[in-house]
């Protein structure tokens, strides 16, 4: 050892190596590898793999939306916007909000950010802190549980089943608010469930959080793609006031835009003029031309939303019938997003399951515990893709599942 590494090493300075050249902080240790990305990049390695594994849509972004974003690049649309977003956007979704929910959302109610992914990532980091509680569906989207944890806060998982079309009771939710709860998380439809909560959900949860004074947050980037005749359950119809909530949504998977990066907060004013401080140091502003994009998306109709739907209902109805001829898997109805959470039976290890399906028939699917810690004899399986496709995986699936001694 040299005499300047003994010094560093007397006076109590830690030498980094070359794994380890940073003194990561606690935050960053408290964010878990994505268990998603595990299986993605294993699967990358190897060939004639189908991926059920898919988080984001198969179609292709549609080309008005396309132009749209091309024409901004060449008008030089290329500098900043305002923090808040780009003006013409923020009137967009506040008439599309307000015609869609039958009360009155301005432009002061909606921040701009880069994807939802931000908008979750505002909501949770501008309220979570020690000593604060937040109830979270378990199996959730990974995003939520790492940003409470990251920033002090505690969670407290609510279970659901596959039994139950994984759906949240109220009562459940409403019986585990205590001193310490501060916030309850929602999304409907869910990543990774496909359940969508319904009216009586969404109404009986809102409306007991206000009364205790629990704040609401809910990720309803799925919003459009239900697949059952429903009326959307948005927490912005069930909300008196928007002190207590903030909506966090995107164009990403309605508009099957999720590289162009375009998501937004809905709250109180004076929510939002918080929010927009912590953005400012963050990403301070979105994209500049992806917004122009989202422009044209909300005044270009929802027929090409239509045809997505419609081919997700098609492969929806394909792959529940799939999964209950599968088996070992015990399915049940999702409603919306493009996903199905089946299970195995209790006590599986889904993620030795996955490892192995993906090794030995190469179809790739994403284990429960990358979504929660109720979920470990649980597979995610999206039907973000074709349906020749699924059939393939399935043809694997169901006679190598037949083998197993499960
Ligand atoms: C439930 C949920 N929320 C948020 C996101 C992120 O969306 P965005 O692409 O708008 O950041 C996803 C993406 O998979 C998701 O499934």
């Amino acid at each position: 050892m040299s005499s300047e590494m003994s010094e560093k090493l007397i006076s109590g300075l830690k030498i980094p190596t070359a794994d380890d050249a940073f003194e990561w902080s606690p935050p960053l240790r408290a964010l878990p590898v994505p268990g998603i990305r595990r299986m993605v990049n294993l699967a990358a390695t190897m060939e004639n793999v189908i991926h059920l594994s898919i988080g984001q849509p198969d179609f292709p972004c549609p080309k008005h939306i396309v132009d749209a974003y091309i024409h901004a690049l060449q008008k030089g649309e290329t500098g900043y916007t305002m923090d808040a977003g780009l003006p013409e956007l923020l009137k967009e979704l506040a008439s599309y909000y307000s015609k869609r929910t039958g009360r009155e959302i301005t432009e002061d109610n909606i921040l701009v950010t880069t994807g939802a992914t931000e908008a979750m990532y505002l909501s949770i980091s501008v309220t979570a802190a020690p000593s604060r509680q937040f109830l979270i569906p378990d199996p959730c989207f990974p995003l939520y549980a790492p940003l409470v944890r990251m920033h002090g806060g505690e969670v407290k998982a609510i279970p659901t089943r596959a039994e139950s079309g994984h759906q949240l009771d109220p009562q459940e939710v409403i019986d585990a608010i205590g001193p310490r709860t501060f916030a309850i998380i929602l999304n409907s439809p869910s990543n990774p469930t496909g359940t969508v909560y319904p009216q009586e959900t969404i109404e009986a949860i809102v409306q007991e959080a206000a009364y205790q004074g629990v704040k609401v947050i809910s990720d309803e980037v799925y919003d459009h793609l239900l697949l059952d005749d429903l009326d959307y359950a948005s927490v912005l119809g069930h909300t008196s006031d928007l002190d207590h909530v903030m909506i966090a949504s995107s164009f990403s998977k309605t508009f099957s835009m999720a590289g162009l990066r375009i998501g937004w907060v809905i709250s109180s004013q004076g929510t939002i003029k918080m929010l927009r401080r912590y953005h400012m140091f963050t990403t301070t502003v979105a994209n500049t031309p992806s917004q122009w994009a989202g422009v044209a998306a909300l005044r270009g109709g929802s027929q090409c939303i239509d045809e997505m739907v419609k081919e997700y209902r098609h492969r929806r109805d394909r792959i529940v019938q799939l999964v209950s001829e599968s088996p070992h898997l015990t399915g049940y109805w999702p409603q919306g997003s493009f996903f199905i959470f089946p299970s195995l039976p209790l006590h599986t290890n889904a993620s030795h399951v996955a490892l192995r399906m993906l090794e030995e028939i190469g179809v790739c699917v994403v284990p429960g515990e990358a979504f929660g810690e109720s979920c470990t004899n649980s597979l995610r399986i999206s039907y973000s893709t074709s349906i020749e496709k699924i059939e393939e995986a399935f043809s694997r699936m169901i006679p190598w599942l037949a083998k197993q001694d499960l």
